[in-house]
């Protein structure tokens, strides 16, 4: 959605601008998460929505009572597999993965290999690298195997596509076109509907229960859209509810961490970066709330807030309050220095990137890995049937 007074952009594939996440809220129609729906999250609760990060929210009592009550939940979050993945990519899949060890929340983690094919100039081949390489991050943050299901669009799309063509004739060109702006082919146009099956397929799979879907604000559109097809009660589901976050900065600071603007002047960091690399890019790179020179700094102290390193500690890294309480407070009265608070986000970056890569290095192969997250046949069966659909194989 474009807003023209102060010139933002905000769609699953614009994100432009100086952005006005109260203002988003307003435009979307999502609510602002409250304190009592914070303190509703099972103990401990995350940093991500302890602090929020998740700032905004869709139905997510339904969502909390569920879970709370130990009745069937589910949780989706996927992934368009474009490029290499880097941090921000990473955090909400282990925060899915928290609330699945908390709860014992299903988790369906789609690829939407189709949507990046569709959206960027890549080759099918190298899409299909990137979905092979982001599989292995994702099969590192170690999800329950036995309530976990992973789907990749084109691979399973006996299940994936009657859902997707179901959900396509009730979604109109005007609708796409005030969601998501203008379509750049007719492929592109048809995927709404797709991430549409992504957000229902669980209880398509299971049976009507609440869904949470955890993420970046800028797909919101697809949220909406799919809960508009929900809500015309033709498949008894529940309209899915969602957490929307703010984007993680980028290194220099605003905006969205891409992975395109990387040879440019701030690169990323990615998840397969070692730990030098790690230091290299947030001392060269990481935008700093602090003086200039070292007495400067001493005499009037830094600004957290615009600090990405500081940042990185608020979102995910630095989970006890007492102490990035006493980080902020001692770069705002200057006795932290840039350097040094450069130096805290790096170890804790780089130690989790060791640890995460340590467990890509174990894995087996994609093929043997992946087996133990895959729909069973019974699922596909039944997801298939919900929306009124029997295969041609199920009639010979
Ligand atoms: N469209 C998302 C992206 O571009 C990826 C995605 C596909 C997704 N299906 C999803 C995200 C379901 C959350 C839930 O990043």
């Amino acid at each position: 959605m474009t807003d023209n007074d102060s010139e933002f952009t905000v769609t699953p594939y614009t994100v432009s601008g100086e952005i006005d996440y109260e203002k988003l809220l307003e435009q979307f129609g999502a609510g602002r998460l409250t304190d009592e729906q914070i303190a509703r999250f099972p103990e401990p609760v995350h940093p991500l929505v302890r602090r929020r990060v998740f700032y905004a929210e869709r139905d997510v009592d339904r969502f909390l009572s569920a879970a709370t009550a130990g009745e069937r939940h589910s949780i989706v979050t996927g992934r368009g597999p474009s490029g290499a993945m880097h941090l921000g990519h990473i955090v909400p899949l282990y925060f899915a993965k928290r609330l699945q060890q908390q709860t014992n929340a299903l988790v369906y983690i789609p690829f939407s290999d189709d949507e990046k094919y569709f959206v960027t100039d890549r080759s099918l081949e190298e899409i299909g690298e990137q979905t092979r390489e982001n599989l292995r991050d994702l099969l590192a943050v170690g999800f329950d195997p036995d309530r976990t299901r992973i789907i990749v669009d084109t691979a399973d799309a006996d299940v994936i596509y009657p859902l997707a063509v179901a959900f396509g004739a009730e979604v109109t060109e005007s609708t796409f076109k005030a969601a998501y702006g203008e379509s750049q082919n007719i492929g592109h146009s048809f995927y709404p509907a797709v991430q549409a099956a992504h957000l229902l397929l669980p209880q398509l799979v299971t049976g009507r229960h609440p869904t949470l879907v955890p993420i970046g604000v800028d797909q919101d559109p697809h949220v909406r859209v799919c809960r508009d097809i929900a809500a015309k009660q033709r498949y008894d589901v529940d309209k899915p509810s969602a957490l929307l976050s703010k984007f993680l900065p980028s290194l220099e600071g605003s905006g969205k961490m891409s992975s395109s603007s990387d040879s440019e002047t701030a690169p990323t960091i990615h998840l397969s970066d070692d730990r030098e690399t790690v230091f290299e890019k947030i001392h060269t790179h990481a935008y700093s709330g602090g003086q200039s020179t070292v007495d400067e700094h001493r005499a009037r102290g830094g600004d957290p807030e615009a600090d990405v390193s500081y940042q990185l500690l608020h979102s995910f890294f630095e989970e006890d309050d007492d102490r990035l309480d006493r980080i902020a407070r001692e770069y705002r009265n200057g006795s932290l220095l840039s350097g040094e608070l450069k130096g805290m986000a790096a170890t804790a970056v780089a130690s989790f990137l060791d640890a995460h890569q340590r467990r890509r290095r174990r894995l087996n192969s994609l093929e043997t890995e992946l087996r133990r997250y895959q729909l069973t046949e019974r699922e596909r069966e039944h997801a298939r049937r919900r929306v009124g659909h029997s295969t041609f194989k199920a009639m010979i």
